[in-house]
């Protein structure tokens, strides 16, 4: 049930007053953060580390004024019901597709998070997954007969160079433009396309999506993790795709239909998808893509380096600054 205005405003004072009255805010971190960001709430806050699943969470939630999670705590209208005197919660990262920002607005809980944290190491993931795709090298670790060695070096002839390729960059944000940057530096044709009228890097030329999709050798995806786009790329898209299509999905796994995509790829054998996301994580026994010859799948990796995960993890900054009733550097839907 949501509460009226007047809680609201109560929960709002009562958030920016902590400061005034010497009283260390209680935050719950939900999920592992890297030590310096830990400690480093701990020396403003009560910090309690606990799962959401936990009874210990149950128990701390109807005081905590602070909640920190990364990707795997859902915070919806049931949690917020459950934690009376919350008034803020960091999320490690950049998506915010496991918190439901309609309930925190409705019970006056502010939302931050991390839109800048990760832009570089997902492009880099994105780039080492699939350069290897289009350009496969093989090594030698034993002397051999010129036959072999000319017929090794046959093999691994290809039909296209990277300036022969056409990039689909799907969603040109933060990390999108970042791809198409880095690739047209490598000579791809890059074609991108986006809701929004964007100001895109030189050389990258926009394209309607069927465009997009029947012309490209490679399509990357870069939608943000809004339901809006679950299954933006289903059946009719796969089919409108190259037969030899690399598809990299690193935004969400729910952007891709996974069960259309099996099938496009169990029949079409010269296809690739490269998958750091699913739907759900971690995927279960039953997923349609596994066994899949020629797919390629991540345990959500991409933003795995220490610098990234720091970056994110410090978003203990922006709790404790709605907490002490300051401006908070990134705010969702602010
Ligand atoms: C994000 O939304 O920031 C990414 O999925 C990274 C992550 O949480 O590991």
């Amino acid at each position: 049930m949501f509460r009226g205005p007047d809680h609201i405003a109560m929960r709002r004072i009562t958030a920016g007053t902590y400061h005034r009255r010497l009283m260390a805010p209680v935050v719950i971190q939900a999920e592992h953060l890297p030590d310096p960001c830990s400690q480093w709430l701990s020396q403003r806050a009560e910090v309690h580390v606990c799962p959401a699943d936990s009874l210990r969470f149950k128990e701390l939630a109807p005081s905590a004024h602070g909640l920190v999670v990364r990707s795997y705590t859902t915070v919806d209208e049931a949690m917020l019901a459950s934690a009376g005197n919350l008034a803020v919660v960091g999320r490690a990262g950049v998506g915010l597709n496991n918190i439901d920002l309609e309930a925190c607005r409705a019970h006056g809980v502010r939302v931050v998070h991390t839109p800048q944290a990760n832009s570089r190491a997902v492009v880099e993931f994105v780039l080492a997954t699939l350069l290897p795709q289009l350009r496969p090298v093989a090594a030698v670790t034993a002397a051999m007969p010129i036959e072999e060695w000319t017929s090794l070096r046959d093999s691994a002839r290809l039909p296209r160079q990277f300036n022969e390729t056409t990039l689909g960059i799907i969603g040109l944000g933060r990390i999108g433009s970042r791809v198409a940057i880095a690739a047209a530096a490598i000579g791809f044709h890059v074609v991108y396309h986006d809701l929004l009228d964007i100001d895109a890097p030189g050389g990258c030329v926009a394209s309607d999506l069927p465009l997009l999709l029947a012309k490209s050798h490679v399509i990357s995806l870069h939608v943000d993790a809004r339901e809006a786009n679950r299954h933006i790329i289903g059946a009719g898209e796969l089919a409108a795709m190259r037969d030899d299509v690399v598809l990299v999905n690193t935004s969400r796994g729910f952007v891709v239909d996974a069960a259309a995509l099996a099938v496009f790829l169990a029949s079409h054998g010269e296809a690739r998808a490269v998958l750091d996301v699913h739907e759900p994580e971690p995927f279960r026994s039953d997923y349609p893509l596994l066994g899949l010859e020629n797919v390629h799948l991540y345990p959500h990796l991409a933003a795995r380096t220490s610098t990234a995960l720091l970056n994110m993890g410090w978003v203990v900054r922006d709790v404790m600054a709605v907490l002490e009733g300051e401006d908070p550097q990134f705010e969702a839907g602010v």
